[in-house]
């Protein structure tokens, strides 16, 4: 079927001819848009797009369903590039332990963090936690959110890893977004390998790996490369195994500090080196002309009461940047896009423009799904969000907690 929204105030992040699979540096000032435009989609695919005034030129004569959004503005869905949303229970009690001083390794090391949630999602069955996991996709979507990327990382043994895992291939199998899937066994050393981590990094090798990539369960593999955690020598182990079943990197670096996790990142080509708080020159000349994206998630940085990432100096040195919410029940208990877009603005000191193309064109690129979403472009992904009436698209930021968000499109279909 045939789609039209017409008498669009603004379509926002439009490729008319050769469209762009990224943004770096510069060019993330760059954000094409039609006033008063209109959007054809059949199917799951746009089909067309333009001025108002080339409507009846371009109009096939076909039964359209057609949606009128005056003073409305359309954009891509969001391109959410890092969650942690399948998991179980949650972890208020913690927010309060850091309120009272506790640091987020000093709750890592009493068993707390990762280990909590670890054993919550242990004592939750598959079901359970994919009904638990759908509640937060509902909510996203209503967010705009059209893709997300989801990982693993709470289950930390080779059953538990997989149930998570299987549990995000059901949320692709039944929700309508675009969900790509990572494999973090290496999220936090159980308790049973305390003092042994190097053979907890034999058990994700020889054990997680192989049966993860023979069943096609993860397309991604992260580390949590961080002091206390994982060091660059473990992640060296896992990638240098897991690129040989086609697992591509991404990574978790240089969050609370210079861990030397961008530098193995880039080294393995990684998709996308995700936090990096603490990065300076030395990061941002390894990621300098790589194919890896640096991912800002600012969600936790807020949450966690830390030091932001240094965005304009990776743009003013070239670097593509992605926003992602970080979606998790310790660090960032949010999965609100456009929140992200208000702390990128307010923190962060991006642009409007630099944000959008962050949260749509590269957030798409940091989950290797550029070439088919996150731009309004002829046969990409009908996923788009068509706002209530606003002034202008900077309104979304700037009004950081009022619902705007008036319908999201799914592949082709309304689902909000
Ligand atoms: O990206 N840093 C590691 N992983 C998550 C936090 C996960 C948790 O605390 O449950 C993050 O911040």
């Amino acid at each position: 079927m045939k789609i039209l929204i017409k008498n669009i105030k603004r379509l926002v992040q439009v490729e008319e001819s050769d469209p762009v699979t990224l943004r770096s540096g510069k060019e993330m000032s760059e954000l094409n848009c039609i006033d008063n435009a209109y959007l054809i989609f059949k199917d799951d695919k746009i089909l067309d797009f333009g001025e108002m005034k080339h409507l009846n030129e371009n109009f096939q004569g076909s039964v359209f369903k057609s949606i009128d959004a005056k003073g409305k503005m359309v954009i891509p869905a969001f391109c959410d590039s890092h969650t942690h949303l399948v998991y179980a229970g949650s972890r208020e009690m913690e927010f309060f332990d850091k309120q009272r001083g506790l640091s987020y390794q000093e709750i890592a090391k009493k068993g707390g963090g990762i280990l909590n949630s670890a054993k919550l999602l242990h004592e939750t069955n598959e079901d359970d936690l994919y009904k638990e996991s759908m509640v937060r996709v509902e909510e996203i979507i209503g967010f705009g959110t059209g893709a997300v990327e989801i990982k693993s990382g709470y289950g930390l043994t080779p059953e538990d890893e997989i149930k998570m895992l299987r549990v995000i291939r059901r949320i692709s199998e039944t929700s309508p977004l675009t969900v790509k899937a990572t494999f973090l066994g290496a999220h936090a050393v159980p308790l049973r390998y305390k003092g042994k981590q190097e053979e907890y990094v034999d058990e994700i090798i020889s054990e997680m790996i192989p049966v993860i990539a023979s069943e096609e369960l993860a397309e991604y593999i992260d580390v949590f490369c961080e002091e206390g955690f994982f060091t660059v020598e473990d992640t060296d182990r896992i990638f240098n195994a897991a690129i040989k079943y086609g697992l591509r990197p991404k990574i978790h670096a240089n969050q609370m500090g210079f861990s030397g996790g961008v530098q193995v990142g880039v080294k393995y080509n990684a998709l996308s080196v995700d936090h990096l708080e603490s990065t300076r020159e030395k990061e941002f000349k390894a990621l300098k002309g790589s194919e890896t994206i640096a991912t800002l998630l600012p969600g936790s940085t807020f949450f966690l009461n830390m030091d932001y990432a240094p965005a304009r100096e990776m743009i003013k040195y070239g670097l593509p940047i992605a926003l992602a919410t970080n979606y998790n029940p310790g660090s960032s208990p949010s999965g609100d896009m456009k929140f992200m877009m208000a702390l990128a603005a307010l923190k962060l000191k991006m642009s409007p423009e630099e944000i959008i193309n962050a949260v749509t064109i590269n957030g798409a690129y940091a989950m290797g799904i550029s070439d088919t979403h996150g731009s309004i472009a002829r046969g990409k992904r009908a996923n788009i969000i068509i706002t209530k009436e606003i002034p202008s698209v900077e309104y979304l930021p700037y009004a950081f907690s009022t619902p705007l968000i008036e319908n999201v499109i799914l592949n082709g279909k309304i689902v909000k």
